[in-house]
Formats: structure tokens, C-alpha cells, sequence
């Protein structure tokens, strides 16, 4: 696993700032009526030509956009399209890496599109809460395999499933590093030390963890069709513990 110096460190928050802001800056586009085609020509503008950076995802193993839009049963990797129109009560996650002086920060999160369901409210918040749950275990001495111990535990106590078949990844000077960060009970043997520098994002569904993979060889939905959500944050090993940079 890389270890980062303060100049990797420096761009790796310059570029989780981009990522931070155009996270931000879609929120008031969230609206029922608009396209995750328009959604994804938004991001790309503002990663583009406000912030001069790249979209990670664009051309990545051939995948057509700029950013991924996964909504309701749709776990990860949904391909944006103007045919695919927000409408009240849905839950989308917005996932968003970018490039820029070839470093690499990676970032997602959950908006709610009108008002939800009060089920799929607590389950976002839930996803969300299990990250900070996972992240209070982090010690020195202790191995990465605690995040996802850590994180199926909080979830399986509200009867929720975490999502075997993606995980998180060390980033930096590339897109995807080693390790991968599962977020499940897992053997993954490394200290924590400062200047690592990783992503966890937890794939979290209300019914079994069980995915499937669509035609189009990226959407994946969960396989009952149940709800899923995700958050996605790049975090740092300092030497006081941990930063969140997304
Ligand atoms: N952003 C995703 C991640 O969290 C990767 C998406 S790859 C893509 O690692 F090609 F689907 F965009
Ligand atoms: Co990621």
C-alpha cells in the first residue's frame, strides 16, 4: 500500500476540495423532472471548465460518462441517460472521482429527490452513519479489517445487508489502488499508518446483499429489487488519526 508524502498529500486535497464542490454545487438541480443525462452534463462542466480538472470515471474501462447515478434498487455504476428522469420520492447517489496534476480524490453521496419514503430516509442515514461508526475503531494498532467489521455490524442491527461484490480502494496517484477496503468481516492483515490514504463506501441494502449486473455490463441493481444507498468519502491516515478530505 502507497504511503503519501505531504506534497502527494497537498494535491490529493486539492482535489477532494474539486470533488467536495461539485458534490455541493448539483444539490439544487436534484429536482423531480430533471435527467441523470443532465445531471451528468453539469458535473462535467464544472469539473471541466470551472475547476480544470478530469472525471475520473470518463473512459475508465470504457465507461461512456462522466459521473455515476444510481437510484432506488440501482446499487452502484448507473450510467447517466436523458431518458432517465428524476421523480419525486426516488433516492439517487451521486458518485463523483476526478483528476487533476495526476492525483486522485473520489467522493459520493445520497440526495433525496422531493420527499422520501421514511424507509429510504433511515436507510441513507444509516449508510451514512456506519462510515463515522466504523471510523471511531481506527488505531494504530489495530488492522484495516476493522472498517468492515465494524460497519456490518451497525448496519445488520437495523436488518440492512452490506453489498459483498464492490468495495473500496486506497487512491492517490491512481484512480484505484491496492487494498481493497471491504466493508464486510474480512482478513485484510495492514496496520493503519500515516499518509495512507483510501476511500470507504459502503453499498448498503434494506433486503439481501445479493447484486446483478444489467445488459449494459455497469448498472448493478440489487437482485430482490430492494433499496440501496451508498456514501463515498477519501480519507487520510495523519498522526493524530484519521481526516476526512471529501
Ligand atoms: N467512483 C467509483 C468508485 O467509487 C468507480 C466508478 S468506475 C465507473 O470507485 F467507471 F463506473 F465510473
Ligand atoms: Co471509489
Amino acid at each position: 500500500m502507497k504511503i503519501y508524502n505531504k506534497k502527494d498529500i497537498n494535491y490529493i486535497i486539492i482535489c477532494s476540495n474539486i470533488v467536495k464542490d461539485v458534490l455541493l454545487f448539483i444539490k439544487k438541480y436534484i429536482k423531480p423532472g430533471i435527467s441523470t443525462g443532465e445531471i451528468n452534463d453539469i458535473c462535467h462542466d464544472r469539473i471541466v471548465n470551472y475547476h480544470k480538472a478530469y472525471p475520473a470515471s470518463l473512459g475508465y474501462m470504457n465507461y461512456p460518462k462522466s459521473i455515476c447515478t444510481s437510484i432506488n434498487n440501482v446499487v452502484c455504476h448507473g450510467i447517466p441517460d436523458y431518458s432517465c428522469i428524476l421523480k419525486n420520492g426516488d433516492i439517487i447517489n451521486i458518485d463523483i472521482g476526478i483528476r487533476k496534476y495526476n492525483y486522485y480524490s473520489d467522493s459520493s453521496r445520497m440526495y433525496f429527490v422531493g420527499k422520501p419514503s421514511v424507509e429510504a430516509k433511515k436507510l441513507c442515514i444509516i449508510t451514512y452513519k456506519s462510515i463515522f461508526y466504523a471510523l471511531n475503531f481506527l488505531k494504530f494498532s489495530r488492522k484495516i479489517s476493522i472498517i468492515g467489521c465494524k460497519i456490518q455490524e451497525y448496519v445488520e442491527r437495523y436488518g440492512y445487508s452490506v453489498v459483498r461484490d464492490y468495495c473500496g480502494h486506497g487512491i492517490g496517484k491512481n484512480f484505484h489502488e491496492f487494498p481493497q477496503i471491504l466493508h464486510f468481516k474480512n482478513n485484510c492483515n495492514i496496520f493503519f499508518r500515516k499518509g495512507m490514504v483510501f476511500t470507504i463506501e459502503p453499498m448498503i441494502n434494506i433486503g439481501c446483499y445479493k447484486t446483478i449486473v444489467m445488459n449494459d455490463g455497469w448498472t448493478v441493481k440489487t437482485l430482490d429489487g430492494s433499496l440501496s444507498a451508498q456514501y463515498e468519502h477519501t480519507i487520510l491516515i495523519t498522526d493524530k488519526g484519521y481526516k476526512i478530505l471529501t
